[in-house]
């Protein structure tokens, strides 16, 4: 049985919460393998809306298990809010349905304060980081001080491990109320009295996924972020700190990349960034307005207004070979609708070069300059369409055009934010669930 890894093509936001939910109706596992809550996946069902942090997109399904990897970092008060939080919802996250792996790291609310400490000292250059820690507690994993869920269970651990780390860092051990950092010891309590919480969740991930795996079940990975968020591939420095692209959902759930057939690439039929960072095709004017309001284009984090602009092939391509994609699936081509002029980018100037992919050099992504491709619009509405045949012919034509461009077949088109709001039917499951 193939298993499928769902990434992220652009910048994040794709839409990776909605395929999931809607392939998750097919799948026995879900599991997110890196990032932690700077990640905001929307679920819409029945017109109502979900938005996950930490929690895989699997969670709506009653009889899907959902997996954190041991390459994600936990913030466990997070955690613990998002249960409580869908619980009040009546979804009940029992650990027989959530299971967080016991090598997983932890963010601290010291690791919180770093971040945004860090932010200031950067000044203009600063990130536009979310704020909630996973640059430092990627930095403590690396630097081999990380707290592991697994140490929550041992109080004794906890505070020699704060302790070394604030000795480390230089962490006010009172505390900073005025950047919203408890005193040390307060910590530890706190983690402790988490760790109690969250002790029935934590379990061997790895072991897991390779044990149901040999029993046949279908597994879905769950990306985060966005391609050129990885900190390896992105557009460094103004990244995220994990690896992004496909290839971490073995390193980052414990198992071999033999096990990933099925590679699924999300992107959305415009372009859109949160933070600070290049953007060759960014809008910033009326036009940039109408794909925000008409997209609904804010963070489901952070709230802030994303940037938006226009689709940028040099960056798919870039994609397709970084993360080795069979699939993609469009997202959000009915926001494209009464436009008279679609721009897609064909490549980009740099000097006298033309370059068909991203240039390595960030300096140089700096001084892109995209040459158009211009396609017609349609002034139809696409939302109830449900096959590709069903869409404007322009709409098509469009559709079609990326597709022979990236070589890659477009598995799904989606037109609404809603389960079934999609034209086409992608079962990348042949077979249902196994339990
Ligand atoms: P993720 O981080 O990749 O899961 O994406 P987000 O949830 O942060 O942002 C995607 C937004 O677009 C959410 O509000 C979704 O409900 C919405 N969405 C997803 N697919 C579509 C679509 O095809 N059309 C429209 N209009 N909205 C969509
Ligand atoms: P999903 O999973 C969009 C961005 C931040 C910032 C940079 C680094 O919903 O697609 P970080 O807090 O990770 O150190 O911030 O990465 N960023 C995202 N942008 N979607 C996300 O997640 C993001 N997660 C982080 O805005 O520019
Ligand atoms: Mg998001």
């Amino acid at each position: 049985m193939p298993n499928v890894v769902i990434i992220g093509a652009q910048w994040g936001d794709e839409g990776k919460g909605k395929i999931v939910d809607m392939v998750a109706a097919r799948a026995d596992f879900v599991v997110r393998f890196q990032g932690g809550n700077n990640a905001g996946h929307t679920l819409v069902v029945d017109g109502n809306k979900v938005v996950v942090h930490l929690i895989p997109s699997g969670i709506l399904h009653p009889e899907t298990v959902n997996l954190i990897g041991n390459g994600v970092v936990v913030d466990p008060l997070v955690l613990l809010e998002e249960i409580q939080e869908l619980a009040t919802s009546g979804i009940d996250v029992t650990p027989q349905r959530l299971k967080i792996s016991s090598r997983a790291h932890v963010i601290t609310p010291y690791h919180r304060y770093l971040d945004r400490y860090r932010e200031e000292l950067r000044g203009e250059r600063k990130i536009g980081t979310t704020g909630r820690g996973i640059g430092p507690a990627y930095e403590d994993k690396v630097a081999r001080l990380g707290l592991r869920i697994q140490d929550l269970r041992h109080p004794g651990r906890v505070a020699r491990k704060v302790e070394l780390v604030a000795r480390f860092r230089n962490i006010p051990v009172d505390g900073d109320a005025t950047l919203d950092l408890p005193p040390m010891r307060d910590i530890v309590d706190a983690l402790v009295e988490q760790g109690v919480s969250l002790a029935p969740y934590i379990a061997d991930v790895s072991a897991t996924i390779y044990e149901a795996h040999n029993r046949g079940c279908n597994i879905l990975f769950e990306g985060a972020q966005g391609t050129f968020l990885d900190v390896d591939h992105g557009t460094y420095p103004f990244v995220t700190s994990s690896n992004t692209s496909a290839a971490n959902a073995a390193t980052g759930s414990g198992i071999g990349p033999g096990l990933l057939e099925n590679v699924t690439g999300i992107f959305k039929a415009y372009a859109t960034r949160v933070g600070a960072g290049p953007f060759p095709t960014e809008l910033d004017g009326d036009e940039g307005d109408e794909l925000r309001s008409k997209g609904e284009e804010f963070g489901a984090t952070t709230g802030r207004p994303r940037r938006c602009g226009w689709l940028d092939l040099p960056l798919l391509r870039t994609a397709v070979r970084l993360n080795g994609f069979t699939h993609l699936c469009m997202t959000k081509l009915d926001v494209l609708s009464g436009l008279d002029t679609i721009r897609v980018a064909d490549s980009y100037r740099l000097g006298d070069r033309i370059l068909t992919e991203l240039p390595e050099d960030p300096e140089e992504i700096e001084q892109l300059e995209p040459v158009y491709r211009d396609f017609p619009g349609w002034a139809e509405d696409i939302r109830e369409a449900r096959e590709r045949d069903e869409l404007p012919d322009a709409a098509r034509a469009y559709v079609a055009a990326i597709e022979a461009d990236l070589g890659v077949p477009i598995s799904l088109v989606s037109v609404g934010p809603g389960r079934k709001q999609n034209a086409g039917a992608w079962l990348p499951f042949a077979d249902p669930a196994v339990t």
